[in-house]
């Protein structure tokens, strides 16, 4: 099965550069015409132009294909609207969002500024929301999308240093898991990817025999197969150096210890069993899976 996305319409934010110069790139040769977006700043989010974008929109043209420039900030919902608007009246849809613009505020938590926490949840989190936003009713009415969140593991798993970069990028797998749920109905399919890649983002982070490993290329395929009319729906894909993963965001069985409520000292002597894995772990299809199976056990504890 060969994918291929001729007749759609993407649009990949902060696709002047990384792994978005590298989607943008694999999408278009695919058939895509793209929308390539990115405020061209620094890795802090300084600074702005277009030509980063253009940059690519030219190579994407030089190979044959069809693509437009954008500089919004993800961050300006007017300029957001404006960009979709930008897409629609040169193309007439927009199939598919890559929301992949992202920046870097580094510190440990005691020595980060509130400022820098809040500028990277405004990129990540409401640039997303903003492009997602501005989609969403042309999906619904055309009964297709397929949206891309870029998270991270240092969101799923935790980094020193990255406590607003980390946070923002849970809140992606976050927004992710209910505009799955709500958008199934129109065949809005909603996932993330997780990659790990050497762009300007992780200079210095690494060491280069590692980083000759960790090309952007080898990330797009797994972009490329959410991004797909056979795209899975609630995923989150990790990938890097060419390697595949999935990630889960799980519930163990647990263990029902009566309803009396104050109880603190028999959940700390069974920890274990609170924890335990074998048995009983579901990766739960809504938020819902958690209260049934809490109301499930007590139910049949007052049974027996
Ligand atoms: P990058 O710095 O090369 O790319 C990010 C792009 O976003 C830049 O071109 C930048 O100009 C653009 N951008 C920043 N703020 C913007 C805004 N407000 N509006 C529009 N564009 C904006 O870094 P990289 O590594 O390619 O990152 C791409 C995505 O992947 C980011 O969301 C990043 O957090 C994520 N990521 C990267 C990892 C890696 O190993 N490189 C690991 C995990 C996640």
């Amino acid at each position: 099965m060969s994918i291929d996305f001729k007749g759609r319409v993407a649009i990949v934010t902060g696709a002047g550069g990384g792994l978005g110069k590298q989607h943008a790139l694999a999408l278009a040769a695919r058939g895509a015409k793209v929308l390539v977006n990115d405020l061209g700043g620094d890795v802090h989010g300084v600074g702005g132009s277009v030509s980063a974008a253009q940059a690519v929109v030219d190579e994407i043209r030089a190979a044959g294909g069809e693509a437009m420039a954008n500089g919004a900030s993800v961050t300006d919902f007017e300029a957001v609207k404006a960009m979709v608007q930008q897409a629609v009246d040169a193309w007439g849809r927009v199939d598919i969002l890559v929301n992949n613009a992202g920046i870097l505020r580094d510190k440990s938590f005691a020595k980060m500024e509130l400022a820098d926490f809040k500028l990277v949840m405004d990129v990540h989190v409401m640039g997303a929301v903003h492009c997602t936003k501005a989609v969403w009713p042309l999906m619904q009415a055309q009964n297709y999308g397929r949206i891309v969140m870029t998270t991270s593991s240092s969101g799923l798993y935790g980094n020193f240093g990255q406590a607003n970069y980390g946070a923002a990028k849970m809140a992606l797998a976050g927004l992710m898991q209910t505009l799955s749920i709500e958008g199934e109905k129109h065949h809005i399919r909603v996932n993330c990817l997780a990659p790990t890649a050497a762009t300007r983002m992780t200079e210095g982070l690494m060491p280069q025999a590692v980083l000759d490993l960790l090309k952007p290329e080898a990330v797009t395929p797994a972009l490329l197969a959410l991004c797909a009319d056979d795209a899975p729906n609630r995923a989150i894909a990790c990938a890097g150096a060419g390697t595949f993963e999935r990630a889960y965001i799980t519930l163990t069985q647990g263990v029902h210890l009566g309803l009396a409520p104050d109880t603190p000292e028999q959940v700390v002597a069974q920890w274990d069993e609170v924890s335990q894995r074998d048995e009983g772990e579901q990766v739960p299809a809504s938020g819902a899976a958690q209260g049934t199976n809490e109301v499930g056990q007590a139910m049949r504890a007052q049974r027996d």
